[in-house]
């Protein structure tokens, strides 16, 4: 059985890509980021896995894939994702905990996680899930929350900040909202079985005056060629990583066939019955609803 994991931040019913995204004023963070992505997704491949994909922002991004998994624990929010994508045989939507991926073994050789490290309690298990799913050589492309950026080192050497950003453990600013520090994430990834090949400081510019007074487009400009810089130092609150699955042979990591697998038993002995996948294991059933795959159990 799988042991117990980490409570999850809850974003059913959130409105969070209107309020957020649309009507936030971030364009300049949305821009940004698909520019970092652009620099860091592989031209072509097969199967991508989008963790915590929420209402799709970044999916039609990954141009290059045949086929991509999107995974979110909010049903609510994949069923946004499905308005704006459609149901075609290149989207399978699946509403599950990212520490319990209900994958086989090996499966992806692309992976994503886009503003969603940011609500792991335990990120590393995370990281581990993420990389046993994926197959040797894959590219995961990790975004993380940043603690050592420009505005709380400031705000901690003038005394408007308890927590230091120089101390390598997550900082938890808000219930379930963590800020990572790049030289554990690193650390992490490595644990994971991932070596970092490339990071892209994202968002040099995110400070309100500075969004009011610069035209969009300079600001832009302007972080776009500063992302370069996150291969020498990472100050920006976000930064882009691309990782490769690195071969390495370990326990629980062998080849599997199939596809989905239990997130109960890990059983990827599945039968496919009308609007639903039975465990022929544990006898778990997973619903299927409207076409969105769901194993929160
Ligand atoms: C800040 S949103 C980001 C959405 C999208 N990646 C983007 O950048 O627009 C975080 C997403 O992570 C999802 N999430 C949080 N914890 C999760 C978990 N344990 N398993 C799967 N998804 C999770 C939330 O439901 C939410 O949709
Ligand atoms: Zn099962």
């Amino acid at each position: 059985m799988t042991p117990q994991t980490p409570p999850v931040c809850n974003y059913e019913g959130s409105d969070y890509q209107t309020s957020f995204w649309e009507e936030g004023g971030r364009d300049y963070e949305d821009q940004t980021e698909a520019i970092a992505l652009r620099r860091l997704l592989p031209p072509r491949g097969n199967l991508l896995l989008e963790v915590g994909a929420g209402a799709g922002r970044n999916t039609p991004r990954y141009k290059g894939y045949q086929r991509i998994v999107l995974l979110d624990y909010s049903l609510t929010q994949l069923q946004q994702a499905q308005t704006r994508l459609g149901r075609g045989d290149r989207y399978i939507y699946a509403a599950a905990d990212a520490y319990k991926l209900p994958f086989v073994n090996n499966l992806f050789d692309g992976a994503t996680m886009i503003r969603t490290l940011h609500h792991m309690a335990d990120a590393p298990a995370a990281l581990r899930e993420i990389r046993r799913v994926m197959q040797p050589q894959g590219t995961f492309i990790l975004e993380f929350a940043n603690k050592l950026n420009l505005k709380a080192i400031a705000r901690y050497l003038l005394g408007r900040q308890n927590w230091s950003p120089f101390t390598p453990e997550p900082v938890e600013f808000v219930e379930l909202n963590f800020d990572f520090h790049p030289k554990t994430i690193r650390a992490w990834l490595k644990e994971a079985g991932f070596q970092v090949e490339r990071q892209l400081t994202v968002s040099h510019f995110r400070i309100g005056l500075l969004k009011k007074l610069v035209p969009l487009k300079i600001l832009v400009a302007m972080d776009s060629m500063a992302q370069f810089t996150g291969g020498w130092w990472q100050l920006t609150p976000s930064v882009f990583t691309r990782n490769q699955a690195v071969e390495s042979v370990t326990e629980g990591n062998a080849v599997v066939d199939g596809f989905f697998r239990c997130p109960a038993c890990g059983s990827a002995n599945l039968r496919e019955e009308q609007d639903a996948l039975t465990c022929s294991s544990c006898s778990s059933v997973w619903p299927v609803r409207d076409g969105i795959y769901d194993f929160r159990g």
